[in-house]
Formats: structure tokens, sequence, C-alpha cells
């Protein structure tokens, strides 16, 4: 069976200070944590949080990494800088950057692929509009996501984490609801089964409003194997909350 996941997203928030308070409140709690955990940090905080976390089981993440290796892209930070700071998982393709940065399937796709070449797992972002659903496009939409990273990553597709995430659901306050969640990701797990044997292997986060009051039930779902988490991960009594949900 797939262990729970649970991944802070910070977005761009926090300061040296904001970080180190809410990671003490959240690692104090951490005692009865029983599922994999991750905070998602800004790129500049990654040696600060490295430190704060040394030694606890809250594992550190980034939120987007260049889609080239190395040289001339003034701003950028490479998969290979990543890992220096001992990054374990990266956001790829999260909708924010596809809808403000113009990132392409084709793009998240290579970025995965720079994430998997360093060894940091991607976290592979999917997710459909609210226009996209109610044109009845969803099953396509998020099949066309993770069918061009399936197609650029090949058998190395079953150490990627998926994360569903319906853009109408992020920062809104609207949840899909824990059936809505499971129908999409039952799309993504078959699709997964086509391209691999290991397709069990691959956690399948929702995100989009998760919060203490529903992730119980999301994460009761077959397919739902964890969370990717914005606004309430911010808050260390909410995510220590859902933190303990998914270690049940
Ligand atoms: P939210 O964000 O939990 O604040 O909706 C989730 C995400 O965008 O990863």
């Amino acid at each position: 069976m797939r262990s729970k996941l649970m991944v802070g997203n910070w977005k761009m928030n926090g300061s040296l200070m904001a970080n180190a308070s809410l990671l003490a409140d959240v690692l104090a709690g951490m005692a009865d944590v029983q599922c994999r955990a991750a905070v998602c940090v800004p790129a500049v905080y990654l040696a600060q949080v490295q430190t704060l976390l040394a030694g606890s089981a809250m594992g550190l993440g980034a939120q987007d990494l260049s889609a080239h290796e190395a040289g001339a892209y003034t701003g950028e930070v490479s998969a290979d800088m990543l890992r220096d700071f001992a990054v374990r998982y990266c956001i790829i393709g999260h909708s924010e950057r596809r809808q403000y940065h113009a990132e392409s399937d084709v793009t998240v796709a290579i970025k995965a692929q720079r994430a998997l070449a360093a060894g940091i797992t991607p976290i592979v972002c999917v997710g459909e509009s609210l226009a996209e659903r109610e044109a009845g496009q969803t099953e396509a939409v998020v099949k066309r996501q993770l069918a061009a990273v399936i197609h650029a990553n090949g058998h190395c597709i079953s150490e990627i984490v998926v994360a569903y995430e319906p853009v109408w659901a992020i920062g809104t306050g609207l949840t899909a609801t824990p059936e809505q969640a499971q129908a999409v990701h039952a799309v993504l797990r078959a699709q997964l089964q086509a391209a691999t044997a290991h397709a069990d292997r691959v956690s399948i986060l929702y995100g989009g409003s998760m919060n203490p009051a529903n992730a119980a039930s999301l994460l009761a779902q077959p397919d739902v194997d964890g969370g990717l988490i914005g606004g309430a991960s911010l808050k260390a009594p909410d995510f220590l909350s859902m933190l303990k949900a998914a270690s049940r």
C-alpha cells in the first residue's frame, strides 16, 4: 500500500522569521504523524529550511526548476542546484506557472525530466479550469497534460508524483467533492497503468482548498494518496491536523 504523502506548497509566502516560527510549531507536533510529509518553499529559503528540517521527518521541496541544465538563463534555478540543498521534491507545472508563466505541456514534461535526472521527485500538477469542467473536458485536459509527461519520461514515469489540482478549487475555498476527486484520480491511475507496470507505486495527490474539515473524506478515497496544500499549510495547527488525518 502507498503511504500517504502530504505536501505543503508555501507559494510566494514566508520570511526568515515566519518560516522559523511556522516550522518550529509544525515539527513540535510531528510525534504522532505517520505519513510522508514535505514542504515546498521559495528557492531563496531552501538553505534556511534545509537547516531547520535537519534530522526531522519533514522533507524539503522546491516549487519550480529550470527546463535547462545550466548556463545563460538569468534568474533560473537548475535541478542540480536544488540537489545541492538536498531537495527531495519539486512541484512541476503548477497551474499558476502554466497560467502566469505560459508553461506548456512540453515545458512541464522537460522539467519533470530534469528533476528525475537530478534524483528529485517531480510533483507534476494537472487540472482543469472551471470553463473546461463545465464544457465536459476535465478528463481530456488532465489526460493531455499527463500524456506529455509520460511521453517524455518513459519507464521513469513510476518515479513521479502526480497532483490533481482543479484550477477552480485553488485558493478559492471551493473543493472538489471526494467523488469528483476520486473520479479524476481513477482516470489518471488508469493512464499510468497503461504506461507502466508500476503505476501502483505512483502517489496521486489532491490539491485545491484542502483543509482540516475536508481532508479526511478526500483521503479516504482509494486513489487519493495525499494532498498538495497551499493556504492551510501556512498555519501550523491546520497543517498538523491534516498530517494526522493522513496518518490514520
Ligand atoms: P490551496 O492551494 O490549498 O491554497 O487551494 C493548493 C495549491 O495551489 O497547491
